[in-house]
């Protein structure tokens, strides 16, 4: 129940204002955007990648409101892959990016974050790595899409999201399970109507589950990004039957969340990505991570209670 009403609250300007103002949101806020500068999170990607996982950077930031903004975030992805050059670990470390945050929403905004995501995809495949786009509210897919399949043109190792939850999903899964394409299933984190999206949880899954069955059995890489246990073990099965070998597939969490299992899949010999976030502008990622449990809100309002 709790869900949509902090996911409606992670687009109030007002509450972003409190919230982030909030002298103790900080220290929770850490545990899933554990830095703001790239010398914050230099130490953590080598940290992860020495125990042999891999990563994909995120750069928080998203619904930006000038172009000035849309370049800023730019060149922060361009910083860091400058970094990730220096530090030799191109090939462990991937980037994701949300197109919101590149200009996609406003005027010509396609075009303007099609002209601002490539230079960062073209960066990212110097050093031998890659771009995710990830995927926003259901209104921003097709133009998401489109772009994804422009930059494949040139960059064929472009990887895009897909959500479980939007009833799309499984057409786009058939489209791209494709040969050489990547793509991430999650389940859907945005507050979505129910003319587009599943809106119970056991529904949401089982679809999560035929999609990731078209994806294990396409020819595409999919990258399987949740937390889910079961899930997890339905993937494992579906690789299995499907004949794919441990590198043909890769699990993906997020920083903060079940750091334990990542550890135990990379050790089972899987490819396990952590999606690590950075900077400043948090307010949206974070929010989103409230929602997904509701003991995390509890946790949060305790610590402001108790200052
Ligand atoms: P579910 O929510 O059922 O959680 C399963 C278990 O995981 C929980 O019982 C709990 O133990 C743990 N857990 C999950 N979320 C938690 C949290 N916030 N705090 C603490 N524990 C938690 N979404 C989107 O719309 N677009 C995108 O581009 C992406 N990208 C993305 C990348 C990666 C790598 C991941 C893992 C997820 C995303 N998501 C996303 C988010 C996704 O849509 C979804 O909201 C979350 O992954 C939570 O769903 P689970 O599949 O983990 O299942």
């Amino acid at each position: 129940m709790l869900g949509p009403v902090i996911l409606a609250a992670s687009r109030s300007d007002r509450m972003r204002r409190l919230i982030s103002a909030a002298p103790v949101t900080k220290q929770v806020v850490d545990r899933f955007i554990p830095g703001e500068t790239v010398d914050d999170i230099v130490p953590i990607i080598k940290d992860l990648t020495a125990k042999g996982l891999e990563l994909t950077m995120d750069v928080v930031g998203e619904d930006i409101t000038t172009p000035g903004q849309a370049t800023a975030a730019r060149d922060a992805y361009l910083a860091l892959i400058d970094h990730l050059k220096d530090l030799g670990l191109g090939e462990k470390v991937e980037m994701s990016v949300k197109l919101s945050m590149f200009g996609q929403a406003l005027e010509g905004g396609h075009e303007l974050a099609l002209a601002n995501v490539r230079p960062v995809v073209e960066a990212a495949a110097a050093i031998g790595t890659t771009v995710t786009l990830d995927a926003e509210d259901h209104t921003t897919l097709d133009s998401m899409f489109a772009i994804h399949e422009e930059l494949r043109r040139d960059f064929p190792q472009t990887g895009c999201v897909i959500q479980a939850y939007l009833f799309r999903t499984e057409a786009d899964a058939r489209r791209l399970a494709a040969a050489g394409s990547r793509v991430r299933l999650v389940k859907g984190a945005y507050k979505e109507p129910a003319e587009v999206a599943y809106q119970q949880k056991h529904e949401i899954d089982k679809a999560y589950v035929r999609v990731l069955r078209i994806l294990m059995e396409g020819e595409g890489y999919p990258m399987i990004g949740s937390h889910d246990p079961r899930l997890i073990a339905i993937a494992q099965e579906l690789a299995h039957q499907a004949g794919r070998k441990l590198n043909e597939y890769e699990f993906q969490m997020l920083y903060g969340i079940r750091g334990d299992e990542h550890l135990r899949l990379a050790a089972e010999g899987h490819r396990m990505r952590v999606y690590t976030a950075y900077g400043t502008d948090w307010y949206g990622y974070f929010m989103r991570r409230l929602a997904e449990k509701p003991a995390n809100l509890r946790f949060f309002l305790r610590s402001m209670v108790s200052k």
